[in-house]
């Protein structure tokens, strides 16, 4: 921070070429959701510093929040099919220390991005819900790296991760793209997005997932290379999005939301809800990490995942607690006509489900009833039994958000708090837990959210404090532009950041 400049400046860097909008906001027109409201993408790369604070950024928060938000570069060759999960990866780097904010954002170059700027337009075809097919240059690769999931430090890093390509390693700072990160040749060409962090060794804990094969993988905190690894034949290719640990079992659970690149290929959606695969319903796969023993449990009913709070271990139960969905793509009925925008996601809830490994059976309830996504816990409480869960409802209060207030769900007393947005804010991002320094209890810290103010158009930083979270956040941090309602992201301490921007100087 002592080499940013003077404060209050804020520095943006339009998209010099040709097509480019006039402007930093970019709305194509269609009535597709995901390029309209808070998605409508954000043209300028920006720097900002001392930003504008409403009430107080605690002291004793210092680091950085990263965020990567969905914002197309180049207009989709079909605007009207074109789906949140393909836009490209812009990285906000959010630096918070001394009550100061400073703000960045960049694109992630990535190899096919970096084609698409030669050619001054978007030449991947959707992957999603299939649409104009792609016009590939001799020498682009054959498959787009959006790199637009989440963002973290790992091995002293910055990676940028997205489950169709290897992660991308940026500068923490400059957040300048270096290249793809493999672990030291510890895994080769696809990693999920959904890595975990033990939070006694810091091992980073993850898998790969290739059609049907999942390949569990842990790389050592200290090396950053690959010390485990097993790989599961699941029997379809299933789009393996998010998984759970506790403190024996990696828990995948296997649905018929599907990932078909033959259907791609053709031109026609590749995220395909095929329940005639999997005739016994949805499955629970746990791996056991210490013998390495796959067991297979019926769930009892045909659901998907979105994301998963936690699993943790109860006796002979593995407790496990996520979002389920009851359907997640194109019905494989209807492949001609995929599923707009405005019905992609049906309401999801908070849902448990318990394994009994010794009898193999498994139970399950929900446990609120308030829709949303983006469950999220104290990362310091992975795989244990937390008390405390934060999600965005989903509530579908406006046909244009996503997401429509911030809820913590309270697992020992099963009761929902819902946090509305102060004044215009709505559409909040996935809650981020920023545990106190020294912290000696799971609700010790603040909860870090970005929400689009629907006034303004722009995107504005709220720090709630978690031991009082149904008060006023603390301080609300309006930023200069908007990010384009995007997945995940990661708080990097003042430690972790340190390392890491020293080592990225060394490389840059
Ligand atoms: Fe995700």
């Amino acid at each position: 921070m002592s080499t940013l400049p003077p404060p209050g400046v804020v520095i943006t860097s339009p998209m010099n070429i040709a097509g480019a909008p006039e402007g930093p906001s970019q709305q194509w027109p269609t009535e597709n959701k995901f390029l309209n409201g808070p998605f409508t993408p954000w043209h300028e790369e920006t720097q900002a510093y001392d930003l504008p604070v409403i009430g107080h950024i605690p002291e004793d928060i210092a680091g950085a929040l990263f965020r990567i938000s969905s914002n197309p570069r180049f207009r989709p060759r079909n605007t009207d099919r074109y789906h949140w999960w393909e836009g490209d990866g812009m990285v906000a780097g959010l630096y918070l220390r001394d009550g100061k904010a400073a703000f960045r954002t960049s694109w992630v170059l990535t190899d096919s991005m970096k084609i698409e700027v030669e050619q001054g337009e978007a030449v991947y075809s959707g992957f999603v819900n299939g649409g104009t097919p792609g016009r590939l240059p001799k020498n682009a690769p054959l498959a787009k790296n959006v790199a637009n999931t989440n963002v973290g430090i790992f091995d002293d890093h910055l990676l940028v991760y997205f489950e169709g390509g290897l992660p991308y390693r940026m500068h923490p700072r400059t957040l300048e793209t270096f290249g793809t990160h493999d672990f030291h040749g510890g895994i080769d060409t696809l990693c999920t997005a959904h890595y975990k962090i033990d939070p006694v060794t810091g091992d980073m804990l993850f898998f790969a997932a290739t059609g049907p094969v999942i390949t569990w993988y842990r790389a050592d905190a200290r090396t950053g290379h690959v010390i485990e690894s097993h790989a599961i034949d699941v029997g379809v290719p299933v789009l393996m999005h998010d998984f759970a640990v506790s403190e024996n079992y990696a828990v995948f659970l296997v649905a018929p939301n599907l990932f078909r690149t033959d259907l791609i290929a053709q031109g026609l959606p590749g995220v395909v809800w095929d329940e005639s695969v999997l005739p016994h319903g949805s499955q629970i796969v746990l791996l056991d990490r210490r013998t390495l023993k796959v067991t297979w449990h019926e769930m009892g009913d045909t659901s998907a995942p979105t994301h998963f709070f936690n699993a943790h271990e109860a006796g002979d139960e593995v407790v496990v607690d996520c979002h389920r969905i009851t359907r997640l793509g194109t019905p494989a009925s209807r492949l001609g006509t995929p599923v707009t925008s405005h019905e992609w996601f049906p309401p999801a809830y908070s849902w448990q489900w318990r394994v009994n490994t010794a009898t193999g059976k498994v139970s399950n309830r929900r446990l609120s009833g308030i829709a949303g996504e983006f469950p999220k816990i104290n990362d310091n409480m992975l795989g244990k039994a937390q008390r405390y869960g934060y999600f965005a409802t989903t509530r579908s209060l406006a046909a244009d958000t996503m997401t429509d207030g911030l809820a913590r769900h309270d697992f020992r007393h099963g009761n929902t708090l819902v946090v509305e947005g102060p004044g215009a804010l709505t559409n909040p991002s996935e809650p981020v837990f920023v545990a106190r320094p020294g912290a000696e209890h799971e609700e010790d810290g603040y909860v870090l959210t970005l929400w689009w103010n629907r006034d303004t158009e722009l995107s504005e930083l709220l720090i709630h404090d978690a031991a009082s979270f149904d008060s006023e956040p603390v301080a609300r941090v309006p930023l200069p532009v908007r990010v384009p309602f995007g997945f995940h992201g990661n708080w990097a301490d003042q430690a972790a950041l340190d390392r890491a921007v020293a080592a990225a100087d060394v490389d840059a």
